[in-house]
């Protein structure tokens, strides 16, 4: 992950503020921090050690920060800063098994999840980055199953004006000290396969030479499951009627079926104006 120590910083549902004071080293201009959960849940699952070691540095934490709802922003300045991070989302754990299946029935988990990736890069362009600054976002996840069914290449930004810059690979050897949190236990998990995905309102950023370009686009290639390149015609058919294509593509339907239904790209459009 490229940190220059220009930029100002704001983390978002970080598990137990291991990335933000990890991300100290780097000295960045400003350092925010944020968690979804309140300091007492945060403090039960993983303890408050990093808590406590920000403050000593006199970081600013906003607890139950939900980058969805704009009522849990308050006492963040708004539009101030260069880049938004968001380690490893996942959608918060349901509180019960009734509650998935309420979730669940309405509409898919995986179209939740990237609607949670969507909400967080439209949030981050209209509210929190400053459009005089370096107008980055960087989202880490692992380019493994469910993860890599997200398409986050390509699906998270359609229909914006945010274009996807490329992407890096995420190296935990420069996060000292960082642990990747489970949603809600008290264990760490690998960051096997970690990619840093970037985004930015400017089409062409200096940040971009440092980037491999997305991958798995052009005719040999099946982009939404990252598959190709394809070496024969039979190749690529046998690749469209296999189970995990006709899952992948399902997946996809809904999605741009939830696009369809949802107002979120004409609000970051009216914004701007
Ligand atoms: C797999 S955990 C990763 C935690 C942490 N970022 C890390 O790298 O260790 C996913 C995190 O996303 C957070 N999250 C889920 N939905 C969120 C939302 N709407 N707003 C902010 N954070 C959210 C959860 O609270 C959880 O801490």
């Amino acid at each position: 992950m490229m940190i220059n120590k220009k930029w100002r910083i704001l983390t978002i549902g970080d598990g137990d503020l291991s990335f933000s004071k990890a991300l100290l080293i780097h000295q960045p201009a400003s350092l925010t921090a944020t968690v979804y959960d309140s300091l007492a849940t945060m403090s039960g699952k993983y303890g408050d050690l990093f808590y406590q070691q920000l403050k000593l540095e006199n970081i600013p934490i906003l607890f139950e920060f939900d980058v969805c709802n704009p009522t849990s922003w308050m006492g963040l300045e708004k539009n101030s800063f260069d880049l938004v991070i968001f380690q490893f989302p996942l959608l918060p754990a349901f509180r019960s098994f009734s509650e998935y299946k309420q979730c669940a029935d309405k509409l898919n988990i995986n179209t939740l999840n990237r609607r949670l990736l969507r909400d967080f890069l439209i949030n981050s362009f209209s509210y929190f980055i400053d459009p005089n600054g370096q107008q980055l976002c960087f989202i880490t996840s692992k380019d493994v199953k469910p993860y890599r069914q997200w398409n986050i290449e390509n699906a998270l930004h359609l229909n914006t004006d945010i274009n996807y810059l490329g992407s890096m690979p995420f190296d935990i050897k420069m996060f000292p000290g960082y642990k990747i949190r489970n949603v809600d236990r008290d264990k760490h998990v690998k960051d096997t396969k970690g990619v840093t995905y970037v985004w930015s309102r400017l089409k062409r950023h200096s940040i971009i030479d440092k980037l491999n370009p997305a991958q798995f686009l052009g005719d040999n290639y099946c982009t939404a499951c990252r598959a190709g390149p394809f070496t024969t015609e039979l190749d690529s058919m046998q690749h469209n009627k296999s189970i995990k294509h006709k899952q992948m593509m399902e997946l996809e339907r809904l999605w741009l079926a939830d696009l369809d239904n949802s107002g979120s790209k004409v609000a970051l459009k009216n914004d701007q104006k």
